[in-house]
């Protein structure tokens, strides 16, 4: 990836992310090449900061909108993104509908859209890896986004970032299937996020996906340090369509469970 922002996107996560770096290394020394399928991105549905604020530097890069999501009960709606070159990996990207949470949430969520510096609402590209640029933040409020929205929660501690990356098990010339992929991780001490199973999909739904649970990290909050999950890896395998190419899309019951992979247990 010579593009900056994808290169700085990958940089932030593989070194914020001791578990994604040992997950990439161990997939390189075993494959040399490791093809990303896509990056998912995080948001709030707010004017400055949305779904359609964060897809600009990606439709700048030749990337169109090809399909959209809504996950009722996590109150998220979604769109993915293609670029006309397949072999750049899709850009999927949810945002909370914050109307639909306490006028808590929707309070604690306005005031950290309002402390972005304006430079990086004017520069989308420093956005998107711009972390937390609403400091400080407090471990009680966390706390009490995390008991309405874990999607919530995770956004005021960890801001604009790749939440994830994806390795396309198409492209693994070592693994048979979504299984083998599973057990090496497994074997290697990752836990799978296993809501609603470790595979997610089926080969009829055209998408079969897995993932690692995400790992603590230290997040500097006013009160001290506290240990969150942060990112974490996923894995998808694609089957061909009828016309012969592989699926593009993706499965929204199975991305519901997806986003699941960053639960945090209150403490
Ligand atoms: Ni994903």
């Amino acid at each position: 990836m010579t593009d900056t922002l994808f290169s700085r996107l990958w940089q932030q996560y593989y070194q914020t992310n001791p578990g994604v770096k040992k997950v990439y290394d161990l997939f390189q020394q075993r494959e040399t090449h490791v093809t990303n399928d896509h990056i998912a991105l995080r948001t709030f549905d707010l004017p400055n900061i949305s779904l359609d604020v964060l897809a600009k530097p990606f439709l700048d890069r030749g990337y169109h909108e090809a399909d959209h999501y809504d996950f009722p009960v996590k109150k998220l709606f979604a769109k993915h993104y293609e670029h006309s070159d397949s072999t750049q990996p899709k850009i999927f990207i949810s945002q909370l509908l914050t109307k639909e949470f306490s006028p808590f949430l929707q309070k604690t969520v306005s005031t950290l859209a309002k402390n972005i510096p304006d430079f990086l609402l004017h520069d989308t590209d420093k956005l998107l890896t711009s972390g937390v640029s609403w400091e400080p933040i407090h471990h009680q409020v966390y706390q009490t986004l995390l008991a309405e929205s874990e999607y919530a929660a995770w956004l005021y501690a960890f801001g604009f970032r790749a939440n994830h990356f994806t390795v396309s098990v198409n492209h693994l010339k070592t693994f048979p299937s979504l299984i083998e992929v599973n057990e090496f991780l497994k074997q290697a001490g990752f836990r799978l996020n296993d809501a609603g199973g470790e595979i997610k999909g089926t080969p009829q739904e055209l998408l079969e996906q897995s993932s690692i649970m995400a790992l603590p990290v230290p997040v500097q909050f006013a009160e001290g340090v506290h240990n969150i999950p942060c990112s974490y890896y996923e894995f998808a395998l694609r089957y061909p369509m009828e016309d012969g190419k592989l699926y593009s899309g993706f499965v929204a019951a199975s991305a519901d469970k997806l986003f699941q992979s960053t639960d945090a247990k209150p403490s």
